[in-house]
């Protein structure tokens, strides 16, 4: 069995793991909504359709901040449909997603929910068929305390207090040619950057992410971003990235369990390019990083929005994750983790039902096996420091290039004084030997449970967590975490 070693000092610090890097999505899309986080027709809603286990599930897994309404479906949504008395709001043609918007959640509703479950709002302003002037009215609904128009509309509609909103995306994936109203960088980055000033004088406490490209494979990536940031770098705060990973054309296993590789590529090149700017303009600022669509997404029958076309709710883009989608998941975790220092946002992309860790089948909830996989990282690595270690890990050649068999994050709670360690094995079998600056005593250790075809559904869970107990080895095709606590002894 292979030996490697993971050297450990408490004092090479990669960056402070925010709380925001476990963040979730939730768009007008299929049944993330209507049939997912809210849902009249079930038994399991309280007063005002919220559906109670979905809220459960949602602070168990420690979502810090939810961006809303879009994803593609931002791009054509007037935030103006969906407020004020529900009898009296418009049901609109969804474009984006070829289904029927009701428009029984709007912007309030889902601040109600976002207090429920603990999270932090992060809203998209639409940049397609919207206007600079709407993506300010809607900043100055949200936020400005009272005696203007919109603010005087909100404390009418129940809201007395601003909802204090900080987050804001302005526009999504402008680049994509299926996006409603898409734009070139040039166009785009004049119309984000007037956005961003208008929205700034609003209210000069929000932070603002510009569209980067929609995906690392897109054709114009990264000439898109470097136009784009050239235009607004003053304005924005931070840059916005999307991926998304599935198995290629030849389903090849190892390259799948790669991806994590390409996400640290794809985060390294973005950083090198706002650096540039950040020369360029000689600017003080620098660009953080905004991961806020990221996931596994396999493409199947769902992606098609022909079926139930104009319906509320229908079944579109879900996925049922196996073993190997939250070892994938675990990984591309690391990677986050392991640029915390300029990764200051990540959105798991979805959140309900829509490629996401929590599905609900005839009325039940399931804890998909990304649940653990995010909950694990998100209740252990949330206000952490992330640590630079040294390893002597063997790699192979996948098809992002010389990959590490184990992927591995470490961080270090200083209040709870533990080091934790998350540990993707996507190689054979090894016996890991952890070397620290200081005495430990390992504390827990636990693993994702179940083989890798395995799947959660209605009527069977294999997929959970559970103690390991093998300290020393870590099997092939293991997710594990293990907690030290730092020992009073001197080394
Ligand atoms: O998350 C699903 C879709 O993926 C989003 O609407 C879009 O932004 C991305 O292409």
């Amino acid at each position: 069995m292979k030996k490697y070693k993971i050297k450990i000092k408490t004092d090479n610090i990669i960056g402070k793991v925010d709380e925001l890097l476990f963040g979730s999505f939730v768009e007008h899309i299929g049944r993330a909504v209507y049939g997912g986080l809210y849902d009249e027709k079930s038994s399991k809603t309280n007063k005002e359709g919220f559906r109670t286990d979905v809220i459960e599930a949602v602070k168990e897994l420690g979502v810090s901040i939810v961006r809303y309404p879009g994803g593609n479906f931002v791009s054509d949504y007037n935030f103006k449909d969906g407020i004020g008395k529900k009898d009296l709001r418009p049901a609109r043609l969804d474009k984006a997603w070829m289904q029927l918007e009701p428009n029984i959640i709007g912007t309030d509703e889902f601040m109600q929910w976002c207090k429920e479950v603990n999270a932090k709002p992060m809203m998209a302003v639409n940049m397609g068929t919207g206007t600079i002037k709407e993506a300010s009215e809607l900043l100055e609904y949200c936020n400005h305390p009272s005696g203007t128009y919109y603010s005087d509309e909100r404390i009418k509609n129940g809201a007395k207090e601003p909802y204090d909103v900080i987050y804001w995306c302005v526009g999504n994936e402008m680049d994509g040619s299926w996006q409603i109203a898409a734009m070139d960088a040039k166009d785009y980055g004049k119309k984000a950057r007037e956005t961003a000033k208008l929205m700034k004088l609003t209210d000069n406490k929000i932070k603002t992410i510009v569209c980067g490209s929609s995906s690392p494979l897109s054709s114009t990536f990264p000439s898109w971003d470097e136009e784009v940031l050239k235009l607004t770098y003053d304005l924005m705060d931070y840059i916005s990235l999307h991926v998304y990973y599935t198995y290629g054309k030849d389903r090849n296993l190892k390259d799948f369990l790669a991806a994590p590789k390409d996400l640290d590529n794809y985060i390294e090149t973005v950083i090198k390019l706002c650096d540039s700017i950040k020369v360029e303009k000689n600017s003080n600022k620098t660009m953080m990083l905004a991961l806020d669509e990221w996931n596994v997404w396999h493409y199947n029958e769902t992606n098609n929005t022909q079926i139930d076309k104009w319906s509320v709710g229908p079944i579109r883009v879900e996925n049922t994750y196996d073993y190997i989608d939250a070892l994938v998941v675990a990984g591309l975790l690391t990677s986050i983790v392991n640029h915390s220092d300029r990764v200051k946002i990540a959105c798991l992309a979805q959140l309900i039902n829509v490629i996401a860790p929590i599905m609900i089948k005839n009325d039940k909830l399931i804890k998909q096996s990304t649940y653990y996989a995010f909950y694990q990282f998100s209740k252990y690595a949330k206000n952490t420091l992330a640590l630079k270690c040294e390893d002597d890990i063997s790699s192979f050649d996948s098809r992002y290039g010389m990959t590490k068999e184990i992927f591995y994050s470490v961080c270090y709670d200083e209040i709870k004084e533990e080091y934790i360690v998350f540990l993707i094995n996507i190689g054979e079998s090894a016996i890991l030997d952890f070397e620290f600056d200081t005495e430990v005593e390992l504390i827990e250790s636990v693993f994702l449970t179940g083989n890798i075809n395995d799947f959660n559904d209605e009527n069977n869970t294999p997929i959970g967590l559970a103690n390991y107990e093998n300290s020393d080895v870590i099997e092939e095709l293991k997710f594990v975490t293990k907690r030290y606590k730092k020992s009073n002894k001197i080394k």
